[in-house]
């Protein structure tokens, strides 16, 4: 590591941490009380102040890359507090990766070694877990390697061949994952391939995030005991930032084509995508681009920390204004409403011509045939708001393991929801193939090859999946509606050599 780079990234302000602390409980009190509540009764929580809207959509910073070494990537990661203007007349505390929230991107390249320094100063337990991305077990970032306040450590991995695609970074500490990622604690990572079939096109990084400010202008989220009444979570709190700013405006030329990635990195929303006035074409899921386009979509349903790369053809008129919505989605619990996420406008230049995308992108080859086949229930537990979720009938016990699996295995596995929400389940360490959906007793194939490291199981239902781990060490599966996940509706995997 460079160290003057890491003393300096590492000397930047740090607000009160204690204090900031003690009134966290008192703030997840207000958050319930007016947040937690409107959004159950299916209410607009409009109790925060009035954010700004309408200005010209931010390009997030790329973290600096100061290995002199094309093979090698290093970096500087320092989670603390910091002071940011969000709303007019207010200081608001966010908690960022170098004092952004969200953070600094990452840009990779398949086959590099990284070595990134996280400087904790947070003042509570965090790690950083590489979301997606299929790293060693004791470099994911998982809560059994948690770093403690005020200490250092380094994460180092290779970047697989074959994992370009759009991922993002986040706390994983245990119980507090909600209140991290809540205060602001996220960000995109990216990474490239040397044959990537679309690298013409222009992209624009969209990160979708949810906060929840109170009166005062201070985030108000949920923190572990609020996670214990997984219950009622999934309010529709906070608002909807997109690179942290509300329904900020995207200009672009009339007709151009552009690649998208968008991470839904909120809390616990689901994120009903459409654009006005156009179709466009789904190219890539959470580990990557599929085999073929998927031309002619109106909409595309993003769960809590899913990705997906679309390409939009922007209408050939001038001066035009579109709007990126989220449509709403009841997730089987009723009542979220939907919002604008970003304003595309054109501008008055000569429209472009479009650019046809190629016809086959990059094989998304079948994993093979599954030797065993295992059952992964979810369930709830309890009344109402004091009531939790379960994986196979246990709140989680890091000393426990849930379920065992070996190293090169492929199996089937069977997500049965048996609760009357959706849940969306992620599982650490490597990509998987969706086989089937199954809706009271009737199997619906999937209908294209794709790789995924989260999967939204909707209330009822079941989804099949098939899934490979490749590298030994314990791994955790969970829901990834972070209250959800909290509360403990995670459980082990334990994959060893065979
Ligand atoms: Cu995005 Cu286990 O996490
Ligand atoms: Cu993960
Ligand atoms: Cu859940």
């Amino acid at each position: 590591m460079h160290r003057r780079h890491f003393l300096q990234a590492t000397a930047v302000g740090t607000v009160s941490t204690l204090a900031a602390l003690q009134t966290a409980s008192a703030q997840m009190m207000r958050g319930m009380t007016s947040a937690g509540m409107g959004g159950m009764m299916g209410q607009s929580p409009t109790t925060g102040p009035n954010w700004p809207t309408g200005l010209p959509l931010r390009r997030l910073g790329v973290l600096e890359n100061t290995s002199l070494s094309a093979g090698e990537f290093e970096g500087t990661l320092v989670a603390s507090r910091y002071l940011a203007s969000l709303v007019p007349g207010r200081t608001t505390e966010l908690w960022g990766y170098n004092n952004a929230s969200p953070g600094p991107v990452i840009e990779l390249r398949e086959g590099q070694r990284v070595t990134i320094g996280f400087a904790n100063r947070l003042g509570l337990d965090s790690t950083i877990h590489w979301h997606g991305l299929p790293v060693p077990a004791d470099q994911d970032g998982s809560p059994m390697e948690p770093v403690a306040p005020g200490a250092d450590r380094l994460y180092t991995f290779d970047v697989p061949i074959g994992s370009a695609g759009t991922y993002w970074y986040h706390p994983h500490a245990h119980q507090t994952t909600t209140l991290q990622v809540g205060h602001g604690l996220a960000a995109p990572l990216i990474v490239r391939s040397v044959d990537d079939p679309l690298g013409i096109l222009p992209e624009v990084n969209l990160m979708i995030t949810s906060l929840a400010l109170d009166q005062n202008g201070q985030v108000a989220t949920g923190s572990t005991a609020m996670a214990g009444m997984g219950m009622m979570m999934t309010t529709g709190a906070g608002e909807l930032l997109v690179n942290g700013q509300k329904t900020p405006l995207h200009t672009v030329a009339p007709g151009a084509t552009q690649r998208w990635r968008i991470i839904n990195a909120t809390a616990d929303r689901y994120l009903r995508l459409a654009l006005d006035g156009h179709r466009f074409t789904v190219v890539g899921t959470d580990g990557g681009l599929l085999t073929e386009p998927l031309s002619g979509l109106t909409e595309w349903l993003l769960a809590p920390a899913q990705r997906v790369e679309i390409v939009v053809m922007i209408a050939a008129g001038q001066s035009a204004r579109y709007m990126l919505r989220d449509l709403g989605y009841t997730g089987g619990i009723g009542g979220v409403a939907g919002g604008q996420l970003l304003s595309v406008e054109t501008d008055g230049a000569v429209p472009q011509a479009p650019i046809e995308l190629p016809a086959v992108l990059r094989l998304v080859a079948d994993l093979g045939p599954a030797t065993t086949r295992q059952l992964v229930v979810l369930s709830a537990t309890g009344m109402g708001m004091m009531g939790t979720f379960l994986i196979n009938g246990r709140v989680f016990d890091m000393n426990r393991v849930d379920l065992e699996t070996v190293v090169g295995r492929v199996e089937l596995w069977d997500l049965v929801n048996t609760t009357m929400m959706d849940h969306p389940i992620h599982i650490h360490g490597t990509q998987f193939q969706v086989v089937g959906r199954t809706v009271r007793g009737v199997v619906v194939p999937a209908a294209y090859p794709a790789w995924f490291d989260t999967v939204n199981v909707p209330a009822g239902e079941t989804i099949t999946i098939k899934t490979r781990q490749m590298l030994p060490g314990k791994r955790m599966i969970h829901c990834h509606i972070l209250p959800h996940e909290d509360a403990g509706m995670m459980a082990v995997l334990d994959v060893t050599l065979a």
